[in-house]
């Protein structure tokens, strides 16, 4: 079938993450080639690129009509555009710096799109062996069990996930440090694991309760936005407001109460769309 059952587009593209994740697992503590992109800290490997690949020719042979937004096709040129139509949303590796670093919060991140709405969210990290699942309307797992987001509803009982990203334009940085600078004492405790999918596996786990970044991706978000949102979390703007994919802006939490708190802590900041 040149469209696939929704049953069908899951299990083809579950097996694609798991080899794609073998290569990732074989290969994170030996040595990268490594290209630089928008800037000195916006990395690239040759793993990077081989999964992206891996996937988008496994997946159109399966699925002709479907369409793809990839990071690293993205990076090399080509349009980033969502439409209605069946779309993959591909992070061939979320976390490249700490895959250089060989760091293990490392993870492959697909999100099926249709009608501009997710319909399957995987996120895998092959090196600590944790798959993230989700289908519309059928909740949350993490390797085969379901999970739920955290019913935190304070801030100041809150952990927090920040990222710094990767971007080094001061005017953004500025904003990222101040937000930090707000929130530090405010809340429980902050962490960031260096990838915005593993963030949002961990929202979805209920292991973190609340998670917002500006500059991020369509490919980091796309797979997170229904992992989270079927554990029973919320994704919203970080100015509060509907999503938007392609906005490159992202708060998640476990209640729509904390995002609430959160929302007007934040200092806002608007990055070009993808
Ligand atoms: C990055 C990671 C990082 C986040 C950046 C992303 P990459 O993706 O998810 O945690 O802060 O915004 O671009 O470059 O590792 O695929
Ligand atoms: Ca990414």
């Amino acid at each position: 079938m040149a469209d696939g059952s929704m049953d069908e587009c899951y299990q083809v593209v579950l097996q694609l993450a798991k080899d794609a994740g073998k290569l990732v697992r074989d290969r994170i503590w030996k040595k990268k080639d490594i290209e630089f992109k928008s800037c000195e800290v916006d990395l690239v490997t040759e793993t990077d690129k081989e999964v992206e690949k891996l996937l988008i020719s496994g997946l159109s042979s399966h699925f002709p009509s479907h369409k793809f937004i990839g990071e690293e096709a993205t990076a090399a040129g080509e349009k980033c555009v969502l439409t209605d139509d069946p779309t993959w949303i591909i992070d061939p590796v979320d976390g490249t710096m700490n895959f250089v670093h060989g760091f293990p919060n490392v993870c492959i991140s697909i999100g099926l799109w249709k009608n501009k709405a997710a319909e399957i969210g995987i996120i895998y990290n092959p090196v600590l062996e944790q798959l993230f699942t989700a289908r519309k309307g059928q909740g949350s797992y993490m390797n085969g069990t379901r999970i739920h987001a955290s019913k935190e509803t304070e801030l100041s009982k809150a952990l927090l996930l920040v990222e710094m990203g990767t971007s080094r334009d001061p005017e953004k940085l500025k904003v990222v440090l101040e937000n930090v600078t707000e929130l530090v004492p405010i809340v429980h405790g902050t962490r960031s694991l260096g990838s915005a999918a593993m963030n949002m596996a961990m929202v979805a786990l209920g292991a973190a309760d609340a998670y917002y970044e500006f500059g991020i991706h369509a490919w980091d978000i796309a797979a997170g936005d229904l992992i989270v949102r079927e554990a029973g979390g919320v994704c919203l703007d970080p100015a509060g407001g509907p999503l938007d994919v392609m906005s490159r802006r992202m708060l998640c939490a476990g209640t729509q109460s904390l995002a609430n708190e959160l929302v007007p802590k934040l200092k806002q900041y608007y990055p070009e769309r993808d």
